[in-house]
């Protein structure tokens, strides 16, 4: 693992979109995971403008969704999809024969976990994938006391998520559970990139660099991957040892 802390997020989007745009340049076929949220937001701002510029071909790419809400239709403002399809789909002209994504809305959820187990095999693997973290140290649905061995899979949210979770929708949602790429996925990833900016993400960038390596805090498995990178702002970065002489 190794960090890169830039002054600003704008700088961090535009590092994380130049190497996105070069890994498919280089192979179009790659698959790539995001995760939605906040953090994404600028650097898939400046891939779309990037791949736009560069004319790159985005025409075979394939894309998976690193988790969704259990219960909230793909459509709903808020929904994992949502983010993809206004940040991602449209902007691109991106087929759905290009797309895996998880269905909250499935009454087999657990087909729903196989099924992208197998995609991501039969793809041989996921190429790059961007992250996020919750302040409770999660990444994707990856929850505190998630084993690091595990798959896809459903899981009950924490507390924090279910209640942090509430500013992505347009009114107060039952935010229950959740399904998931496991840590395993995010571990074999051959690329991984975490990303994160803002004073309020400063602490758990911090446990996610720094501290012990555990379960109990999820995000700190980025420690055990040699291809992540811990893409942070100044802001998100100032309680890093590194960064502090
Ligand atoms: C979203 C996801 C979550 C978020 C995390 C941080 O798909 O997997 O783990 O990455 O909760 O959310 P933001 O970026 O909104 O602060």
């Amino acid at each position: 693992m190794n960090t890169l802390i830039l002054p600003v997020p704008e700088m961090v989007a535009e590092a994380i979109a130049t190497e996105w745009v070069e890994l498919i340049a280089a192979n179009p076929e790659a698959t790539i995971c995001l995760a939605s949220g906040n953090s994404p937001k600028l650097a898939c701002e400046a891939f779309v403008r990037l791949a736009k510029e560069r004319q790159l071909d985005t025409s075979r790419f394939f894309f998976i969704g690193l988790d969704e809400w259990i219960g909230v239709p793909p459509d709903k403002r808020g929904s994992c999809r949502w983010d993809f399809e206004e940040r991602i789909f449209r902007p691109l002209g991106i087929r759905e024969s290009q797309i895996h994504l998880f269905n909250g809305l499935s009454n087999d959820l657990r087909g729903e976990c196989s099924r992208m187990d197998e995609v991501i095999a039969g793809r041989g693997g996921l190429d790059l994938m961007m992250v996020g973290i919750g302040m409770n140290g999660h990444i994707g649905f990856n929850e505190p006391g998630t084993e690091f061995s595990l798959r896809s899979h459903v899981i009950h949210l924490d507390p924090v998520t279910a209640s942090v979770g509430q500013q992505y929708f347009d009114q107060p949602m039952n935010l229950d559970s959740g399904i998931t790429l496991g840590p395993a996925h995010i571990l074999a990833s051959r690329r991984l990139i975490l990303v994160a900016q803002g004073t309020a993400k400063a602490e758990v960038i911090r446990q996610a660099v720094e501290g012990p390596v555990t379960t109990s805090f999820p995000a700190s498995m980025v420690q055990l991957h040699e291809g992540a990178t811990v893409a942070v702002d100044a802001a998100a970065a100032r309680l890093l040892r590194q960064n502090n002489g």
